[in-house]
C-alpha cells in the first residue's frame, strides 16, 4: 500500500493531484487549510469512486501543525506516507516597492517553509522503509535565481525550493527518497475570471492553459517506478510559455504579461 500526502489538496492543481494519485492506486491524505467543504466533497468523489483518501485540516506554514499532519496521515491509514506533493504555494504579483513585510513572510512560509516543515517531518518514514518520493511545486528554471519584475518575493520563495529540491535530493538519494520539482506554466486553477483566463490562454504557445490534470500527470510520472533515477531535477508543465517569451503571444499580439495588472497594485 502507498500513501500520499498531498498539502493544499482540496482544489486547485493539489486537487487533480489528489484525484491522480488516487487513480493510481494510492491512499491519499487531502490536506486543506480552512475550506472543509471543498475538501470533504472532493474525499467523499474519490471514496464513492472506489479509492481510498481522507481530508485532514492543518495550516503547513506552522511546523507544528505540519508534523501533527504527517502524524495523522499514518494514524489514519496504520502506514505512513511514502509520498509527498508539497503543493501549497501562495502566488503574488507585486514590485517590491509595494510589498509588506508581512506579505513578504506569508509568500516565504506559503512556498519555501511549509515545503520544509512537512518534507522534514515525512523524511523518517521514508528513511525506515528506503523508499520516498517528494514532488514540490516550483517555477520555471528561466526566472529562479534571475528574478523578473514584480514577482519577487514568489520568485525568491520557488528559487528557495529549487535548492532545497536539489539538496535533498543529494542527501537522500543514499536512503531510497527522490526529490523533485514540478513547474506549472500558467494554469487554469478554477478560480481565474473568464476574461483574464482566456487573456492569458492567447499567450500560451499551445494555445490554452494548462489544467490540474497536466500537472497531475508529471506528478503522476515523477512518483512512479519509472523515475526511480530521476531526482533533482525540475520538469516544466507549461504548453511551451515561459517567463522569457513573455512578449511572444499565440494570436501574435504582443504584450508585456503581467506589466499592466502589476501597475494595479
Ligand atoms: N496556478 C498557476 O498558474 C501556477 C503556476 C505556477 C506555479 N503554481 C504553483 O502550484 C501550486 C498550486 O497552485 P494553485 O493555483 O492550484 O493554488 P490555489 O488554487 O491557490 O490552491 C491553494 C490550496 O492550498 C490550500 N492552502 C493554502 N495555504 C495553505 C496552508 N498554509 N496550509 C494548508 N493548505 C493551504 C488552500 O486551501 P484553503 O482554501 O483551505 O486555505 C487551497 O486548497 C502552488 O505551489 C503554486 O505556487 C501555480
Amino acid at each position: 500500500m502507498r500513501v500520499a500526502l498531498v498539502t493544499g489538496g482540496a482544489r486547485g492543481i493539489g486537487a487533480a493531484l489528489c484525484e491522480r494519485l488516487v487513480a493510481d492506486g494510492m491512499h491519499v491524505a487531502v490536506n486543506y487549510r480552512s475550506d472543509a467543504a471543498s475538501a470533504e466533497s472532493l474525499v467523499d468523489r474519490l471514496c464513492s469512486a472506489g479509492g481510498q483518501a481522507v481530508a485532514l485540516r492543518a495550516d503547513v506554514c506552522d511546523p507544528e501543525q505540519a508534523q501533527h499532519l504527517v502524524r495523522a496521515t499514518a494514524e489514519h491509514f496504520g502506514v505512513g506516507a511514502t509520498v509527498l506533493v508539497n503543493n501549497v504555494g501562495e502566488f503574488t504579483l507585486s514590485p517590491v516597492a509595494a510589498t509588506s513585510a508581512r506579505r513578504w513572510d506569508s509568500i516565504m512560509d506559503s512556498n519555501l517553509n511549509s515545503t520544509f516543515y512537512v518534507t522534514r517531518a515525512v523524511l523518517p518514514t521514508m528513511r525506515e522503509r528506503r523508499y520516498g518520493r517528494v514532488v514540490n511545486l516550483g517555477l520555471s528554471p528561466t526566472v529562479l535565481v534571475r528574478g523578473a519584475p514584480n514577482i519577487a518575493a514568489y520568485a525568491v520563495a520557488k528559487t528557495g525550493v529549487a535548492v532545497l529540491t536539489r539538496s535533498l535530493a543529494a542527501e537522500e538519494a543514499r536512503h531510497g527518497i527522490t526529490v523533485n520539482c514540478v513547474a506549472p506554466g500558467l494554469i487554469d486553477n478554477g478560480h481565474l475570471p473568464p476574461e483574464q483566463a482566456a487573456w492569458m490562454a492567447r499567450r500560451v504557445p499551445a494555445g490554452r492553459l494548462g489544467t490540474g490534470r497536466d500537472i497531475a500527470e508529471a506528478v503522476a510520472f515523477l512518483v512512479s517506478d519509472r523515475a526511480d533515477y530521476v531526482s533533482g531535477t525540475t520538469l516544466t508543465v507549461s504548453g511551451g510559455w515561459d517567463w522569457e517569451d513573455r512578449t511572444v503571444a499565440h494570436d501574435g499580439e504582443v504584450t508585456e504579461l503581467f506589466e499592466d495588472e502589476a501597475a494595479n497594485v
